[in-house]
């Protein structure tokens, strides 16, 4: 049996936002892009969903007050309970309280992994949930840090994936693979990589926090950006994985044209189209050798 899943990230909830803040967000109208959010992933009945993080607009850059913050979680854990598949999530870099860098608040809503979580999510398939903050300074690192303990204990979930047939996905807030750029990601990614390299039962990783749709295929897996839920191009992935070993994608934009056309106007036309990426890092299919050799 195919798994098919929805995979949404950044969707940066701030109630009453004072401005947009820098392109492509579109802060002021985030409760808008929240609400719109269940009922996009419900009407493709998935097998589960999953969360990249950035769900608010905590830590840095924003500086938002404390109690706009506890609003915050307030209102996106709400909406996103209207999701009807299994729900999983990641932490990113702006869940934390912007006044303390505190984490507690998020954690009272969304399952926090201290630091790595392991979820059997489908038949012969676990997510690698993991939390690339836990134990560090959010604001001095925001880009968050690929630990000891986040390594150990990936490498023995993998062991174990092996073991007991199933795939393992991954999923970190920030980026594994550098672009032109090089921001965004996550410190010691090199280590990640290797590690990576090294375990035949991963077979895709997937972050957020760059904003930015792009699919890698590295070695004999993938690595899957994607772009944010709060600005252009406003939409999510659903990813289909496949007995064959075939990795299908589409790319959901909500259904909200104007204000998918107000963030598109904040931006050239250059950066809209690194937003969006090219058509094969939304539409896509693509055999991953691992994923065949797992389940075939
Ligand atoms: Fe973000
Ligand atoms: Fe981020």
């Amino acid at each position: 049996m195919p798994v098919r899943f929805a995979f949404l990230t950044d969707t940066h909830h701030y109630p009453d936002a004072p401005e947009n803040y820098g392109a492509p967000k579109m802060l002021t109208r985030s409760k808008e892009v929240l609400d719109a959010i269940p009922p996009a992933i419900n009407a493709l009945n998935p097998d589960f969903a999953v969360h990249g993080g950035d769900f608010l607009c905590g830590g840095g850059s924003f500086d938002l007050p404390t109690d706009t913050y506890l609003r915050s979680i307030d209102e996106a854990a709400t909406t996103l309970d209207r999701i009807e598949a299994p729900f999983y999530s990641i932490p990113g870099n702006h869940d934390c309280d912007a006044q303390t860098g505190s984490f507690d608040g998020f954690a009272a809503r969304f399952p926090l992994p201290e630091p790595l979580s392991i979820v059997d999510a489908a038949p012969r398939l676990r997510l690698a949930l993991a939390n690339v903050f836990f134990e560090c300074d959010v604001f001095a690192q925001g880009s968050g840090v690929w630990s000891d303990a986040l390594d150990q204990s990936l490498r023995s979930a993998a062991d174990q994936a092996l073991a007991d047939g199933c795939a393992l996905l991954l999923f970190l807030h920030t980026w594994v693979l550098p672009d032109y750029e090089g921001k965004g990601l996550v410190e010691n990614a090199e280590r990640l990589r290797n590690t990576l390299d090294h375990c035949p039962a991963i077979v895709a990783v997937f972050t957020g926090h760059r904003h930015i749709n792009r699919i890698t295929a590295h070695r004999d897996y993938l690595v899957v950006d994607t772009a944010c839920l709060i600005g252009y191009p406003l939409g999510f992935r659903e990813i289909t994985l496949s007995e064959n070993g075939y990795f299908t994608t589409h790319f959901h934009a909500l259904d909200l044209a104007q204000l998918i056309e107000d963030s598109y106007d904040r931006s050239t036309l250059e950066q809209n189209r690194v937003w969006q990426g090219e058509i094969y890092d939304r539409e896509n299919e693509i055999l991953v050798p691992r994923l065949k050799e797992i389940w075939s």
